[in-house]
């Protein structure tokens, strides 16, 4: 009896702090590999919003794109997007082809789950606007960051 008590003291604390390390909700920073799904609605950081709707087992997906703002004067209209996401990685792009105007915007980024459990998309993006001539082309190409957080 006087041998096994901390023997058995010792396999309690072992067993404790294992169980409650499981239920630790680990953050990107400690394990990078951890999943979102892209799926759903998210909104970025200048308001803009966005829909993904199908994935499918290749990775393939497609949605709806709303942006909050315009390099033209013309009326903002719901765009169509078409994306790729690594399986089993999050890692992913997608283009997305302006309805309402001559440009397109290619976005490029990862998923993260931040300290608070949080999913979170980190995307840079190139959106190419139509110039008149090849001597203009030097201005085409607006580069940018955009954080997606989902919408509930
Ligand atoms: C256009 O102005 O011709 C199309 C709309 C472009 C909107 C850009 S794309 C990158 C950035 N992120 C957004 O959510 N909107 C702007």
């Amino acid at each position: 009896m006087m041998r096994t008590t901390p023997f058995l003291l010792v396999l309690f604390l072992v067993l404790g702090a294992h169980s409650l390390s499981a239920k630790k909700v680990l953050s990107s920073a400690e394990f990078p590999a951890l999943q979102c799904s892209l799926t759903g609605r998210w909104v970025n950081d200048l308001g803009s919003n966005m829909t993904i709707k199908i994935l499918n087992a290749n990775g393939d997906f497609i949605g709806i794109y709303y942006s909050a703002v315009s390099v033209t004067t013309k009326k903002v209209k719901v765009s169509p997007l078409l994306g790729s996401q690594h399986l089993n990685q999050p890692t992913f792009g997608f283009t997305v082809r302006w309805t309402f105007s001559d440009s397109i915007t290619v976005f490029t980024g990862q998923c993260f789950v931040d300290d608070d459990g949080k999913e979170v998309l980190r995307t840079m993006w190139l959106l190419r606007s139509r110039v008149e001539n090849i001597k203009n082309d030097w201005k085409a190409t607006r580069v940018g960051y955009n954080e997606f957080k989902r919408l509930e």
